[in-house]
């Protein structure tokens, strides 16, 4: 038994790779529309939500019914899970996405959705990834402290970061048209 055991550790050892688990890849998936489209968007009206109105305690339950109503109007994930963090760890996490967001904009190789490489090199759109960084580690810091005040001036810089990038990069002259990414 002793002898089976060490056996099998030692063809673990040989085995290429199994001894060192092997992480994700380091490659962009999405081109970076999509990125933006699914992280910076998304986390990003959290943000504005939360101007709107102050995470506070927990909403309360939803009725059966009401429950019911809503996942015929949106669909079972967005009404079950999409909302199971609510109020400041929401907020919290939205801020979180975006700092780190800020890193995936910038790795090398991502194309945007013209097929065209995004712009990783360029003084204005670094700068931008660093700004929309450093904006919501302030959103970031102010939520976990639970400072409404704090969070909702921090809130207000964020657009600036997406802009920093879009103005150049997305919206060009002619809002919306090609080129972008250029
Ligand atoms: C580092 C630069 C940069 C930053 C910062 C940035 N964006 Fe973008 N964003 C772009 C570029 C470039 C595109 C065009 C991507 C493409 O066409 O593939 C884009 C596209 C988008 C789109 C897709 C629009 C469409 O027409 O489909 C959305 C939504 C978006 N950004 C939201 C945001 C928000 C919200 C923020 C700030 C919280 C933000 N972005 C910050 C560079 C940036």
């Amino acid at each position: 038994m002793r002898r089976l055991v060490s056996l099998s550790v030692l063809s673990l050892l040989l085995v290429p790779g199994a001894a060192s688990a092997q992480g994700p890849s380091e490659e962009p998936m999405g081109t970076l529309g999509e990125l933006m489209r699914g992280l910076m968007f998304v986390s990003a009206n959290k943000l504005f939500d939360a101007q709107a109105q102050e995470p506070g305690g927990e909403l309360p339950e939803m009725s059966p019914e009401v429950s019911e109503a809503v996942s015929a109007l949106m669909g079972p994930t967005s009404a079950r899970f999409a909302s199971i963090y609510r109020g400041w760890p929401d907020l919290v996490g939205a801020a979180a996405a975006l700092a780190d967001g800020a890193k995936l904009a910038m790795i090398d190789g991502r194309l945007c959705d013209n097929g065209v490489s995004a712009p990783v090199g360029r003084a204005d759109y670094i700068e931008g990834a660093r700004l929309l960084e450093e904006y919501s580690v302030n959103v970031l810091n102010a939520a976990r402290e639970q400072d409404y005040e704090g969070a909702w001036e921090a809130i207000n810089y964020v657009t600036e970061s997406c802009s920093h990038c879009h103005s150049t990069y997305r919206d060009g002259p002619d809002s919306r048209q090609e080129p972008r990414c250029q």
